[in-house]
Protein backbone atom coordinates (compact mmCIF):
# COMPACT_ATOMS: atom_id res chain seq x y z
CA UNK A 1 0.00 0.00 0.00
CA UNK A 2 2.48 2.30 0.71
CA UNK A 3 4.48 2.25 -2.33
CA UNK A 4 1.13 2.77 -4.08
CA UNK A 5 0.90 6.08 -2.17
CA UNK A 6 4.59 6.97 -2.76
CA UNK A 7 4.15 5.88 -6.59
CA UNK A 8 0.65 7.60 -6.73
CA UNK A 9 1.97 11.15 -5.34
CA UNK A 10 5.09 10.87 -7.96
CA UNK A 11 3.15 10.57 -10.93
CA UNK A 12 0.11 12.56 -9.93
CA UNK A 13 2.49 15.47 -8.57
CA UNK A 14 1.02 18.00 -11.14
CA UNK A 15 -2.88 17.38 -10.07
CA UNK A 16 -1.38 17.74 -6.15
CA UNK A 17 0.18 20.98 -6.88
CA UNK A 18 -3.19 22.07 -8.44
CA UNK A 19 -5.29 21.09 -5.42
CA UNK A 20 -2.77 22.91 -3.16
CA UNK A 21 -2.48 25.98 -5.48
CA UNK A 22 -6.36 25.78 -5.37
CA UNK A 23 -6.18 25.46 -1.27
CA UNK A 24 -3.60 28.52 -1.46
CA UNK A 25 -6.07 30.87 -3.21
CA UNK A 26 -9.17 30.20 -0.93
CA UNK A 27 -7.15 30.63 2.02
CA UNK A 28 -6.73 33.84 0.88
CA UNK A 29 -4.73 36.51 2.94
CA UNK A 30 -5.09 34.10 6.41
CA UNK A 31 -1.59 32.85 7.37
CA UNK A 32 -1.64 28.94 7.07
CA UNK A 33 1.21 28.56 10.30
CA UNK A 34 -0.62 24.75 11.37
CA UNK A 35 -2.10 22.16 9.08
CA UNK A 36 -3.67 18.86 10.27
CA UNK A 37 -3.29 15.77 7.80
CA UNK A 38 -5.40 13.30 9.02
CA UNK A 39 -4.65 9.61 7.36
CA UNK A 40 -1.64 10.90 6.26
CA UNK A 41 -0.13 7.77 5.19
CA UNK A 42 3.28 8.22 3.72
CA UNK A 43 2.81 12.03 3.46
CA UNK A 44 2.13 13.40 0.08
CA UNK A 45 0.21 15.96 1.09
CA UNK A 46 1.32 16.60 3.92
CA UNK A 47 5.13 17.54 1.60
CA UNK A 48 3.05 19.04 -1.19
CA UNK A 49 1.50 21.57 1.13
CA UNK A 50 4.95 22.36 2.80
CA UNK A 51 5.73 23.32 -0.55
CA UNK A 52 3.00 25.34 -0.89
CA UNK A 53 3.16 26.96 2.46
CA UNK A 54 6.66 27.78 3.41
CA UNK A 55 5.71 29.06 7.02
CA UNK A 56 3.95 26.09 8.06
CA UNK A 57 4.13 22.91 9.96
CA UNK A 58 2.00 19.74 9.90
CA UNK A 59 0.67 17.31 12.76
CA UNK A 60 0.39 14.27 10.49
CA UNK A 61 -1.93 11.82 12.18
CA UNK A 62 -2.28 7.85 10.59
CA UNK A 63 -3.33 4.95 12.35
CA UNK A 64 -0.93 3.00 10.98
CA UNK A 65 2.63 3.25 12.69
CA UNK A 66 4.37 1.49 9.45
CA UNK A 67 3.17 4.63 7.31
CA UNK A 68 4.30 7.22 10.33
CA UNK A 69 7.53 5.52 10.04
CA UNK A 70 8.38 5.54 6.43
CA UNK A 71 6.56 9.53 6.81
CA UNK A 72 9.05 10.03 9.53
CA UNK A 73 12.09 8.81 7.19
CA UNK A 74 10.97 10.66 4.02
CA UNK A 75 10.86 13.86 6.41
CA UNK A 76 14.83 13.33 7.40
CA UNK A 77 15.44 12.61 3.45
CA UNK A 78 14.26 15.78 2.80
CA UNK A 79 15.08 18.11 5.47
CA UNK A 80 11.85 18.70 6.46
CA UNK A 81 11.50 16.57 9.87
CA UNK A 82 11.46 20.08 11.98
CA UNK A 83 8.36 21.15 10.20
CA UNK A 84 6.59 16.77 10.03
CA UNK A 85 4.93 16.08 14.03
CA UNK A 86 3.90 12.20 13.38
CA UNK A 87 0.83 11.75 15.27
CA UNK A 88 -0.27 7.70 15.74
CA UNK A 89 -3.98 7.72 16.44
CA UNK A 90 -6.76 5.93 15.14
CA UNK A 91 -9.78 8.41 14.67
CA UNK A 92 -12.74 5.93 14.96
CA UNK A 93 -11.66 5.95 18.53
CA UNK A 94 -10.88 8.95 20.07
CA UNK A 95 -10.18 12.64 18.66
CA UNK A 96 -6.41 13.35 19.16
CA UNK A 97 -4.95 15.49 21.07
CA UNK A 98 -3.46 18.30 18.59
CA UNK A 99 -3.45 21.99 18.36
CA UNK A 100 -6.09 24.28 16.49
CA UNK A 101 -5.30 24.39 12.79
CA UNK A 102 -5.41 27.02 10.03
CA UNK A 103 -5.96 23.84 7.31
CA UNK A 104 -6.69 20.45 8.07
CA UNK A 105 -6.08 18.22 4.89
CA UNK A 106 -7.69 14.50 4.28
CA UNK A 107 -6.88 12.86 1.53
CA UNK A 108 -8.31 9.40 0.58
CA UNK A 109 -8.67 8.65 4.02
CA UNK A 110 -12.17 9.78 4.86
CA UNK A 111 -13.90 7.23 3.26
CA UNK A 112 -11.45 4.36 5.50
CA UNK A 113 -13.86 5.78 8.97
CA UNK A 114 -15.94 4.18 10.60
CA UNK A 115 -18.21 7.78 10.96
CA UNK A 116 -16.84 10.68 8.81
CA UNK A 117 -19.58 12.68 9.85
CA UNK A 118 -18.48 12.71 13.54
CA UNK A 119 -14.73 13.08 12.89
CA UNK A 120 -16.08 16.02 10.49
CA UNK A 121 -17.44 17.64 13.60
CA UNK A 122 -14.28 17.19 15.87
CA UNK A 123 -12.46 18.72 12.27
CA UNK A 124 -14.80 21.62 12.42
CA UNK A 125 -14.18 22.51 16.10
CA UNK A 126 -10.06 22.07 15.79
CA UNK A 127 -10.05 25.09 12.47
CA UNK A 128 -9.19 27.99 13.48
CA UNK A 129 -11.88 30.80 12.53
CA UNK A 130 -11.99 31.35 9.43
CA UNK A 131 -9.63 27.85 8.75
CA UNK A 132 -10.38 25.86 6.08
CA UNK A 133 -10.80 21.74 5.11
CA UNK A 134 -9.64 20.19 2.55
CA UNK A 135 -10.66 16.87 1.25
CA UNK A 136 -9.69 15.12 -1.55
CA UNK A 137 -11.72 11.57 -2.45
CA UNK A 138 -11.68 9.31 -5.04
CA UNK A 139 -14.50 6.49 -5.82
CA UNK A 140 -11.87 3.96 -7.60
CA UNK A 141 -8.35 3.13 -8.40
CA UNK A 142 -6.89 4.67 -12.22
CA UNK A 143 -6.82 2.48 -14.85
CA UNK A 144 -4.48 1.73 -17.28
CA UNK A 145 -4.90 0.09 -20.92
CA UNK A 146 -5.55 2.31 -23.90
CA UNK A 147 -8.11 1.84 -25.74
CA UNK A 148 -5.69 0.21 -28.79
CA UNK A 149 -5.41 -2.58 -26.06
CA UNK A 150 -6.23 -5.96 -27.14
CA UNK A 151 -9.79 -6.42 -26.18
CA UNK A 152 -9.67 -9.02 -23.90
CA UNK A 153 -6.99 -7.28 -21.87
CA UNK A 154 -9.55 -4.36 -21.59
CA UNK A 155 -11.95 -6.84 -20.61
CA UNK A 156 -9.88 -8.15 -17.88
CA UNK A 157 -9.26 -4.58 -16.65
CA UNK A 158 -12.76 -3.56 -16.55
CA UNK A 159 -13.74 -7.05 -14.31
CA UNK A 160 -11.08 -6.17 -11.82
CA UNK A 161 -12.14 -2.84 -11.27
CA UNK A 162 -16.46 -4.10 -11.27
CA UNK A 163 -14.93 -6.97 -8.53
CA UNK A 164 -13.26 -4.37 -6.56
CA UNK A 165 -16.03 -1.90 -6.53
CA UNK A 166 -18.02 -5.07 -4.67
CA UNK A 167 -15.61 -5.74 -2.49
CA UNK A 168 -14.71 -2.07 -1.55
CA UNK A 169 -18.82 -1.69 -1.06
CA UNK A 170 -18.50 -4.22 1.54
CA UNK A 171 -15.31 -3.05 3.36
CA UNK A 172 -15.36 0.60 2.63
CA UNK A 173 -18.84 1.84 2.43
CA UNK A 174 -18.47 5.18 2.40
CA UNK A 175 -15.94 5.02 -0.84
CA UNK A 176 -17.66 7.32 -3.72
CA UNK A 177 -19.89 8.94 -1.15
CA UNK A 178 -21.78 12.38 -1.51
CA UNK A 179 -18.72 13.82 0.18
CA UNK A 180 -20.33 17.43 0.01
CA UNK A 181 -23.58 16.69 1.50
CA UNK A 182 -21.14 15.05 4.17
CA UNK A 183 -19.34 18.19 4.65
CA UNK A 184 -22.09 20.22 5.06
CA UNK A 185 -24.49 18.04 7.32
CA UNK A 186 -21.04 18.36 9.69
CA UNK A 187 -21.44 22.61 9.23
CA UNK A 188 -18.91 23.33 6.49
CA UNK A 189 -20.15 25.28 3.08
CA UNK A 190 -18.25 23.78 0.66
CA UNK A 191 -16.61 24.42 -2.96
CA UNK A 192 -16.06 21.29 -4.81
CA UNK A 193 -14.10 20.59 -8.19
CA UNK A 194 -13.82 17.39 -10.06
CA UNK A 195 -10.26 16.69 -11.58
CA UNK A 196 -9.99 14.60 -14.80
CA UNK A 197 -6.70 12.78 -14.56
CA UNK A 198 -5.35 11.69 -17.78
CA UNK A 199 -1.59 10.87 -18.28
CA UNK A 200 -1.18 9.50 -22.25
CA UNK A 201 1.73 6.87 -23.19
CA UNK A 202 4.28 6.49 -22.98
CA UNK A 203 4.15 6.83 -19.16
CA UNK A 204 7.47 8.06 -17.40
CA UNK A 205 8.98 5.03 -15.58
CA UNK A 206 7.01 5.79 -12.04
CA UNK A 207 4.53 5.60 -13.94
CA UNK A 208 5.04 2.08 -15.47
CA UNK A 209 5.71 1.03 -11.35
CA UNK A 210 2.35 2.31 -10.48
CA UNK A 211 0.68 0.33 -13.15
CA UNK A 212 2.18 -2.63 -11.82
CA UNK A 213 2.01 -2.09 -8.37
CA UNK A 214 -1.99 -1.64 -8.46
CA UNK A 215 -2.40 -4.01 -10.42
CA UNK A 216 -0.07 -6.58 -8.43
CA UNK A 217 -2.47 -5.37 -5.51
CA UNK A 218 -5.74 -5.75 -7.24
CA UNK A 219 -4.31 -10.01 -7.75
CA UNK A 220 -3.69 -10.03 -3.86
CA UNK A 221 -6.68 -8.64 -3.17
CA UNK A 222 -9.04 -9.87 -5.10
CA UNK A 223 -7.88 -13.70 -4.45
CA UNK A 224 -10.40 -15.79 -4.77
CA UNK A 225 -13.66 -13.77 -6.74
CA UNK A 226 -11.29 -13.92 -9.72
CA UNK A 227 -11.58 -17.30 -11.58
CA UNK A 228 -8.83 -19.41 -11.89
CA UNK A 229 -8.72 -18.07 -16.28
CA UNK A 230 -9.13 -14.69 -15.01
CA UNK A 231 -5.80 -14.82 -12.49
CA UNK A 232 -3.85 -16.55 -15.53
CA UNK A 233 -4.92 -13.67 -17.86
CA UNK A 234 -3.88 -11.10 -14.82
CA UNK A 235 -0.50 -12.62 -14.24
CA UNK A 236 0.10 -12.28 -17.86
CA UNK A 237 -0.78 -9.00 -18.16
CA UNK A 238 1.57 -8.27 -14.99
CA UNK A 239 4.57 -9.98 -16.27
CA UNK A 240 4.45 -8.21 -19.60
CA UNK A 241 3.66 -4.90 -18.11
CA UNK A 242 6.82 -2.89 -17.58
CA UNK A 243 7.80 -3.92 -21.32
CA UNK A 244 4.82 -1.74 -22.16
CA UNK A 245 5.01 1.97 -23.69
CA UNK A 246 1.59 2.35 -24.66
CA UNK A 247 -0.08 2.32 -20.78
CA UNK A 248 -1.98 5.19 -19.79
CA UNK A 249 -3.53 6.59 -16.74
CA UNK A 250 -7.10 7.55 -16.53
CA UNK A 251 -8.61 8.57 -12.64
CA UNK A 252 -11.01 10.66 -11.10
CA UNK A 253 -10.18 12.73 -8.15
CA UNK A 254 -12.90 15.13 -5.93
CA UNK A 255 -11.36 17.65 -4.41
CA UNK A 256 -13.73 19.94 -1.47
CA UNK A 257 -12.86 22.89 0.12
CA UNK A 258 -15.15 23.21 3.23
CA UNK A 259 -15.00 26.23 4.70
CA UNK A 260 -16.60 27.94 8.06
CA UNK A 261 -17.33 31.57 9.47
CA UNK A 262 -14.42 33.60 10.47
CA UNK A 263 -15.82 34.35 13.52
C1 LIG B 1 -5.54 5.53 1.05
S1 LIG B 1 -4.49 6.02 2.33
C2 LIG B 1 -4.27 7.75 1.95
C3 LIG B 1 -2.98 8.29 2.47
C4 LIG B 1 -2.65 9.73 2.12
N1 LIG B 1 -3.57 10.66 2.72
C5 LIG B 1 -2.58 9.93 0.62
O1 LIG B 1 -3.47 10.58 0.05
O2 LIG B 1 -1.59 9.45 0.01
C6 LIG B 1 -5.52 6.07 3.76
C7 LIG B 1 -4.77 6.30 5.05
O3 LIG B 1 -5.71 6.49 6.11
C8 LIG B 1 -5.26 5.80 7.27
N2 LIG B 1 -6.40 5.45 8.11
C9 LIG B 1 -7.40 4.60 7.81
N3 LIG B 1 -8.27 4.53 8.85
C10 LIG B 1 -7.80 5.35 9.80
C11 LIG B 1 -8.26 5.70 11.10
N4 LIG B 1 -9.36 5.15 11.62
N5 LIG B 1 -7.54 6.59 11.84
C12 LIG B 1 -6.40 7.13 11.32
N6 LIG B 1 -5.93 6.83 10.10
C13 LIG B 1 -6.61 5.96 9.34
C14 LIG B 1 -4.58 4.55 6.69
O4 LIG B 1 -3.67 3.97 7.63
C15 LIG B 1 -3.89 5.12 5.45
O5 LIG B 1 -2.60 5.55 5.73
Amino acid sequence: MSSVLDLDAEVLRSYLDEVTAWIAQQAGDRPVRHILDLGTGTGAGAFALLRRFPAATVTAVDADPAMLHRLAGRARELGLHDRVRPVAADLDDAWPDVEQADLVWASASLHHLAEPVRVLESVRATLAPGGVLAVMELSGMPWFLPESADPAERALEARTQELQAQARAEHLPHMGANWRHLLEKAGFTVTERVLDIAVDAPLPPAGVEYAAAVFGRVGEQLGDRLTSDERQALERLLAGLRQRDDLVIRTTRTALIGSQPAS
